[in-house]
């Protein structure tokens, strides 16, 4: 533990604003902490609270003073958004956690935890992934903007930690999924984009579903419930300056993803693969080993996650479709 100061533990009657509450992750902390009865949670819409507006999120902070901050706020998106959007991808994801981390520590805040992301890491990163590989060869060019301002927040934690003694901490999921994802096919990642298509093709009966690239790339899944138990965990129990990986442990090919989602949804056609579309890095899966050191492990299997998760979206479909309406309709 280090010596500088204080061990900034969270109880339930602590001050803890949750940045993007409304997000994937965001909103599954809330809910862990709501279930666990934290009684002082604070959360703001982006219409109540612009995180790229530097001059309000200082007085947000000066006003509330929130203890612990879970930094959940990012512009987020899968292949397409990140390759068409890069400009906005680093200016917003720059913005928001510069203006966050610095106002938290300016007020006063005990404790911050930033979320980054697995595509930090070198595209040819050996597998698993291990939290030493940070900066050590290339990024995915497909969404290095996205992973150059994720770096740059984490560089940011760690240069707060070591100048002013500030306790930021810094957890890389790997890919996410579960209730309140984003199902926009524009801008969604994979796990919500099959589950759409797979859940229409269905609904009509589709002899056929096409799928992008060549399904033979591997990747790691992580209900977001299970996160925001780590999240949850490593706020109370982790203080170094070390950036820790948070995933299962293990990965499946995006065919046998893409096959599981396609029995789940009681899709009946063929699957094509359309090879002309990019696959992305080959393999990522994350070294968790020092994580479950610590004493944590996911608990919820793919297959549980993928029906709980098909259930909230059939339950959600309307409410869904009326938000990308509106995200469409805005300037
Ligand atoms: N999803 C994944 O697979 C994944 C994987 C690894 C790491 N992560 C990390 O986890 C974090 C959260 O991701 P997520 O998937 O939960 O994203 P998300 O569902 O898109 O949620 C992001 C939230 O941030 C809010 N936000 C963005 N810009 C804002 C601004 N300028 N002012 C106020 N609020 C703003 C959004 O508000 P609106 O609701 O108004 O848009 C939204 O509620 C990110 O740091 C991401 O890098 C995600």
């Amino acid at each position: 533990m280090s010596a500088n100061y204080a061990k900034a533990e969270m109880d339930k009657t602590s001050r803890i604003y949750v940045a993007g509450h409304r997000g994937l992750v965001g909103s599954a902390i809330c809910r862990r902490l709501q279930s666990e009865k934290y009684a002082n949670l604070i959360a703001k819409t982006r219409q109540e609270l612009d995180l790229l507006n530097q001059a309000a999120v200082g007085r947000f902070f000066a006003a509330e003073k929130p203890e612990h901050v879970f930094l959940a706020a990012a512009k987020v998106g899968g292949i397409l958004a990140n390759s068409t959007q890069p400009a906005e991808f680093i200016y917003e994801n720059l913005l928001v956690q510069t203006n966050v981390i610095d106002a938290a520590y300016r007020h006063g805040a005990k404790k911050l935890l930033f979320l980054g992301s697995s595509c930090i890491y070198p595209k040819f990163a050996p597998q698993p992934i291990r939290e030493d590989a940070l900066l050590t060869s290339p990024l995915e060019p497909t969404n290095e903007a996205y992973a150059i301002a994720k770096i740059a927040g984490l560089k940011m934690a760690e240069a707060y930690r070591k100048q002013y003694g500030f306790d930021a901490i810094s957890l890389m999921p790997t890919n996410l999924y579960g209730p309140h994802d984003n199902f926009d096919p524009e801008s969604s990642h994979v796990v919500p984009a099959l589950i759409r298509r797979f859940h229409e093709a269905a609904q009509r009966n589709s002899p056929e579903v096409t799928l992008w690239g060549t399904g033979t790339v591997r990747r790691e899944f992580l209900h977001v419930d299970d996160l925001a138990d780590a999240c949850v965990f490593l706020m109370q129990n982790y203080d170094q300056p070390e950036i820790i990986n948070v995933g299962t442990g293990e990965d499946v090919t995006i065919r046998e993803l893409a096959e599981l989602i396609a029995e789940i949804t009681g899709f009946r056609g063929r699957m094509v693969q359309d090879t002309s579309k990019p696959d992305g890095t080959p393999r990522k899966l994350l070294d968790v080993s020092r994580l479950n050191a610590l004493g944590w492990r996911a608990r919820i299997s793919l297959r549980e996650g993928l029906e709980q998760t098909y259930r909230w979206f059939t339950t959600h479909i309307a409410n869904v479709n009326a938000k990308q309406d509106t995200a469409s309709a805005a300037p």
